[in-house]
């Protein structure tokens, strides 16, 4: 067995966390050969419930897990550790409007951000599950100097993976069939959800789904508001499906899995016209070992450029509202 990694999960009581963790330490993460640390990261009222979730993992008896710790003082909970998945954030309040829970989750991301500068492993990687997902991000990497913005990633995969889902319903054909499926942007209801370069059985996509009807009023719209239809059906949002999501992403990471096209939202870089400095979900191949790199130089037509410009505008708005909270930009003007 491989010595220890460690593993910070925020929020680790929440409906995410609970299914999260027990993934973990069943060596769904990180591999089944690779011990585990994992520390437990909750507000004080969550601490209660974590400890339920504690015994919980106690019982499961799980051969890969060394050690289980809980705290509410971030920089304990982050010290050294190898991977970070930052699930707890502020939900939405009654009344509270979007600007009020991207104030009130910026301020969480600033200080989360600041303890994983002082405490987190040097190579860390950290994913950014708790919504609004690319602001925290962002947000949180700003506020953490001396790590590199492309540590920090905001998790699309869950909307990848809706994609593909709704992709082998509509072709009739098992998931595994349907490949390089693009989230561009957000994850929000302005994310793009592409096909123009997804295939099915190793064919072009769009030859087998000729019906670009579909794709633009039925598919993508249902992506991108997928999230409320869980909402509508279960009284609860996703939170097995999240929880998936975030397992497959650091898996790949760590792991690596250089056949597929991945996406995650990481710094954008200019490439494709996008915005310096915001959290862009795009293609990615994961090499293993940590390392990650974006796929650029797809071909973008006139629809899906105008899509892509509709996300990054949400996104540089979002980012202008906590301004505030990005240290050296407080006083920039509306971009930089
Ligand atoms: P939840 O409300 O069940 O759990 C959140 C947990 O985080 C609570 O136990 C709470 O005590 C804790 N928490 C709150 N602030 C914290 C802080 N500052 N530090 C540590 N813990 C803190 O929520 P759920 O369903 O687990 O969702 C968590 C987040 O994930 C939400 O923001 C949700 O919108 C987001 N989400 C993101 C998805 C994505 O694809 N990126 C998909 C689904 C949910």
């Amino acid at each position: 067995l491989l010595p220890p990694l460690k593993v910070a999960v925020t929020g680790a009581a929440g409906q995410i966390g609970y299914a999260l963790v027990m993934r973990i330490a069943s060596g769904e993460l990180l591999g089944k050969d690779q011990l585990i640390e994992l520390n437990l990261i909750e507000t004080e009222a969550g601490m209660s419930p974590l400890s339920g979730v504690m015994m919980e993992l106690e019982d499961g008896a799980f051969p890969l897990l060394s050690k289980v710790s809980a705290t509410s003082n971030l920089n304990e909970g982050f010290g050294d550790i190898d991977y970070a998945l930052l699930v707890g954030a502020s939900p939405r309040g009654p009344g509270m409007e979007r600007k009020d829970l991207m104030a009130a989750n910026a301020k969480i991301f600033a200080e989360q951000g600041k303890a994983l500068n002082e405490s987190a492993g040097i190579n860390s990687k950290i994913l950014v599950v708790g919504n609004p997902a690319n602001t925290n991000a962002l947000v949180a990497s700003e506020n953490a100097p001396d790590m590199w913005p492309e540590q920090f990633i905001a998790m699309t995969r869950l909307d990848q993976s809706r994609a593909k889902g709704l992709v082998a319903e509509k072709a009739n054909v098992p998931v595994k069939d349907v490949d390089r499926v693009i989230i561009w942007g957000n994850h929000s209801a302005t994310q793009y959800p592409d096909l123009s370069h997804a295939r099915i059985g190793g064919k072009w996509a769009k030859s087998i789904i000729t019906d670009d009807k579909w794709i633009r009023n039925d598919f993508i719209p249902r992506v991108q508001k997928r999230g409320a239809e869980v909402i509508d059906a279960r009284g609860a949002s996703s939170a097995a499906s999240a929880a998936s999501a975030a397992i497959d992403t650091i898996r790949d990471i760590h792991l690596g899995s250089p056949e597929q096209w991945l996406s995650n939202a990481i710094p954008s870089d200019g490439s494709y016209g996008i915005a310096d400095g915001i959290w862009y979900s795009v293609p990615t191949v994961c090499e293993g070992d940590s390392h990650y790199r974006r796929v650029k130089n797809l071909p973008i037509d006139e629809y899906s450029a105008k899509m892509m410009n509709a996300t990054e505008k949400e996104l540089i708005e979002e980012r202008d509202s906590v301004r505030h909270l990005l240290p050296g930009h407080e006083n920039k003007p509306v971009s930089w």
